[in-house]
């Protein structure tokens, strides 16, 4: 069965148990502070678990695209040195938002796995979570238990620990007790020797986990504690690519057909055998799973970069550049090559592969030349670094450098020494790394308390898109601190007019007044799974008062300008540049607005100046804002309006049109665009490979910079003596300029020239060298040319020149070739040492150097000493 297939009939007999299919969230989380990337299918659906939102359908089931590399579930050191784990993977799940719970959830997974995919239900074990004796007390999950017995023989019954049956997000968030179901895919001969059952969670490659039944009951709360959740839920993951294996009768995932068109196209590009050596194998698996986590991060709008998600994401990329430079001896880029396979492979069910390709093959091309270089870098530095060692050791420091300053790998690192005989203190490496990672974690810590409920109200509805004030409650409040802004509180509220920071756009600020007039600041707002969080520096007295919420107005107004600004920019670069402009990323504030764009070339300033004035068309066409609040997001897309790759829209969205400009947005806008005023750009530069930025202003701000050049302009008129045409008066003084320099090139020549024959005549014969030492008149590049032609034209030469220019010293030395070797003379220390009588320092070659120095008054006893180099 081809993979394709199999995600199909998994789906389906989903559906035809009334769940609804829904789409994969993206792998790349924007609104959650505790998790960059979808780790779990369950991510998506966390608030339902909660109790926080209120699903449309209560029965659901999809494929969900993860990444596991960071936080509580890495499998990224594994990947590729065994053959089921991955750094991407699919995540085939169905779910029950309080409706049904371990009875069907167990009866279907078997029905699918043996009658539909008609696996050997003797071929697997499942397990049930036995209880814990630590601070959650826990009994052994006998419900479970129970439902398993009426299915499966009581020795293919597992009962596992809390580290493999009870499945936890993150430290914090909804979890509860899990079945795992585990297949046996050995030989019959294996088989006979040892027990499937003593295998079960032993990392056997042939012995794994294919379905992971959660029975979502509780919440971890900050402290520890867990709670129950407020209804019992199922949730259930299910590794697409080791089901894949099972059903294809293979015995590593990368032997489907998932991975062996990739594998095949390594194969072909680095003219080398999969199977022929374990390191070929490795480096193989590791670039076919890692390029498919790096396009799929890339399509979802997260570029490799130098902090965050996006370091995670050059990391894995980079850990598959030193795997193919080390073991398949690539050393020119080739991952982006297979970008385009992967997206004709997996575009139908994942469309954003399709639509973003160029964009991932450019990017990841440059990040890999790039990281390239780097390597061709380290390997110098690390050479340098086994020269100057003594005893054949290198350090844990030096190697830590190599490392953390220059981004050599420490893996490669050690590679190369132990094949050139040398020792690495890896034990100091990795105290160097543990201390840096201490002080990251320490600077990035993010500590919060739980939630203090004040008042039992609905909480969280927006409602400023109509009003910036509202009568509000708060619902609850928690602590939250952070070694980069100390401590603070969220506050969430009945209902607020606060715009929380999203698509682009910061959030609100503002007040919260009380009814006795207490006024608290509102420093920032922000969603947080779901969750609109207020920031305060600290509480209300009565935080059950009745409070004022209000929106500082001034901001939000320019914000909004700047907002709408950015959806018309959007609409000219796609009428002239073209329709591959897609958005990568804005951000909208009161002062300026930002907006990154796939192009493949530089914005050239006629084209920008076109983009100007389109934008500043609309702006005087007055065009008025239509809202649609509730439209499907089909209808929004039918109406032509334009969706982001990698943001996650419900099935009712919000749609922006200001006349041709239609787009899915959450932001706010100004009600006419004649609010805007005036749109100027201020700046176009480059991102990344194939992504350019715009940033520009507009109203107050646009006025302000208009004043600015305005008062730019009367000073240089006032500067070129009022003078009614600037541009004439600067360009004929320009003419003026250069007349005036040639002239001078001329006279300095002809000085040059009589200063020659002045000096030949007054060179000295001292112990057979032709010796002059004198102050000229003649700036730097002056006496080096005369000094070059005096060294032509006379042998054994020492020319010591001393001159002023703009009160400075300036010292040059002259010595002849042979003179350097036959009396080992050295013009770079000869001009050090008498850089003192002028305050200064420089250096050179030894037959040529010069020394600057802050005081000219001491150039006539440094060339007085001169002599004394040749006597
Ligand atoms: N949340 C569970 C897991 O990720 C089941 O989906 O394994």
């Amino acid at each position: 069965m081809k993979s394709q297939d199999i995600r199909k009939q998994f789906l389906e007999f989903f559906k035809s148990k009334s769940h609804s299919i829904v789409p994969s969230a993206p792998m790349v989380i924007k609104d959650d502070p505790t998790l960059m990337f979808t780790n779990a299918g369950m991510n998506q659906f966390k608030e339902f678990f909660l109790g926080n939102s209120v699903p449309k359908s209560n029965r659901v089931t999809d494929t969900q695209k993860c990444l596991r590399v960071s936080g509580k579930h890495n499998d990224l050191e594994e990947v590729g040195h065994d053959t089921y784990h991955h750094t991407m993977f699919e995540m085939l799940g169905n779910w029950s938002f309080g409706d049904y719970f371990k009875e069907e959830a167990i009866n279907w997974a078997w029905e699918l796995l043996t009658g539909v995919y008609k696996i050997d239900p003797d071929n697997l074990y499942v397990s049930v979570f036995e209880g814990s004796e630590d601070r959650d007390k826990l009994g052994l999950d006998t419900e479970a238990l129970q439902l398993w017995k009426k299915i499966v023989p009581e020795e293919r019954i597992i009962y596992g620990n809390k580290k493999d049956n009870f499945w936890e997000m993150g430290d914090q968030g909804p979890c509860g007790p899990c079945s795992e179901i585990h297949i046996d895919i050995r030989s019959e001969e294996e088989k006979a020797k040892v027990p499937g059952r003593d295998l079960v969670n032993m990392d056997h490659p042939q012995v794994v986990e294919i379905w992971n039944l959660v029975f979502m009951q509780y919440n971890r709360k900050a402290n520890g504690e867990l709670e129950e959740l407020p209804a019992k839920h199922i949730d259930t993951g299910m590794g697409f690519e080791r089901l894949c294996m099972v059903l294809q009768n293979k015995k590593s995932n990368y032997d489907t057909d998932v991975f062996t068109p990739l594998i095949a196209e390594i194969e072909k590009i680095t003219g080398q055998a999969y199977g022929r050596s374990e390191d070929s194998n490795v480096a193989m698996r590791v670039i076919a799973d890692h390029v498919r986590a790096v396009a799929f991060s890339i399509a979802d709008g997260q570029l490799p970069s130098n902090t965050g998600a996006g370091y995670v994401i050059r990391r894995i990329l980079r850990r598959a550049i030193r795997y193919g430079f080390t073991f398949l001896n690539t050393k020119e880029p080739f991952i982006y090559k297979l970008v385009a396979l992967l997206s004709k492979q997996m575009g139908a069910t994942f469309q954003e592969l399709k639509s973003q390709q160029s964009l991932m093959e450019n990017v990841i091309r440059e990040e890999e030349a790039s990281f390239l270089r780097t390597l061709d870098q380290g390997l110098v530095l690390l050479e340098n670094l086994m020269k100057a060692s003594e005893d054949r050791k290198i350090s844990g420091d030096k190697a830590f450098e190599l490392y953390d300053t220059f981004g050599f790998p420490i893996d490669l690192t050690a590679l190369i020494l132990r094949e050139k005989g040398f020792t690495l203190d890896e034990k100091g490496f990795e105290a160097e790394l543990k201390k840096q990672k201490d002080r990251s974690r320490a600077a990035t810590q993010v500590t919060a308390g739980d939630w203090n409920e004040i008042n039992q109200v609905e909480a969280d509805a927006f409602v400023g898109y109509d009003q910036l004030e509202a009568e509000v409650k708060i619902a609850k409040f928690r602590k939250v601190e952070s070694k980069k802004k100390g401590e603070m509180f969220q506050v969430v509220l009945n209902k607020t007019p606060f715009y929380p920071e999203g698509g682009g756009q910061v959030g609100d600020r503002g007040i919260i007044m009380s009814s006795d007039g207490e006024v608290i600041d509102i420093i920032d707002t922000r969603k947080e799974n779901n969750l609109i969080v207020h920031f305060t520096k600290e509480l209300p007295k009565n935080t059950a008062s009745d409070f004022k919420a209000i929106v500082n107005k001034t901001e939000r107004a320019k914000t909004a300008s700047n907002h709408t600004a950015t959806h018309l920019l959007h609409q000219a670069l796609r009428e002239i540049l073209g329709n591959h402009v897609e958005q990568k990323g804005s951000m909208v504030q009161s002062g300026y607005l930002r907006f990154d764009f796939s192009h493949f070339s530089k914005v050239t300033s006629e084209e920008l100046e076109k983009v100007e004035k389109f934008v500043n068309a609309r702006i005087r066409e007055q065009i008025g804002l239509e809202e649609q609040r509730n439209i499907s997001f089909q209808e929004a897309l039918d109406q032509g309006a334009i969706a982001l790759f990698g943001e996650k829209y419900g099935d009712s969205v919000r749609a922006i049109r200001f006349g041709e400009s239609m787009e899915l947005c959450g932001g706010t806008h100004v009600p006419n665009t004649a609010d805007i005023w005036y749109f100027k750009i201020t700046g176009e530069s480059a991102v990344a490979s194939g992504i350019r930025r715009i940033e520009a202003i507009t109203g107050e701000a646009a006025m302000h910079y208009f004043e600015n050049q305005t008062e730019i302009l009367d000073e240089i008129k006032s500067g070129l003596k009022n003078s009614k045409d600037p541009v004439k008066a600067i360009n004929t003084l320009q003419e003026e300029n250069a007349a005036l320099k040639k002239q001078v090139e001329g006279l300095l020549k002809d000085k040059a020239k009589n200063l020659k024959s002045e000096f030949r005549q007054e060179i000295k014969n001292i112990n057979g060298v032709n010796y002059l030492a004198k102050k000229v008149d003649l700036d730097a590049a002056g006496i080096k040319d005369l000094s070059f032609q005096l060294g032509e034209e006379l042998d054994d030469l020492f020319l010591l020149f001393g001159t002023e220019q703009n009160g400075k010293a300036l010292l040059s030395c002259f010595i002849s070739k042979e003179l350097v070797q036959q009396r080992d003379l050295n013009a770079g220390q000869i001009v050090r040492e008498l850089g003192k009588f002028i305050q200064g320092g420089g250096g050179g070659q030894p037959f040529f150097a010069t020394a600057g120095g802050k005081k000219p008054e001491g150039l006539n006893e440094a060339l007085q000493k001169g002599e004394s180099f040749i006597k």
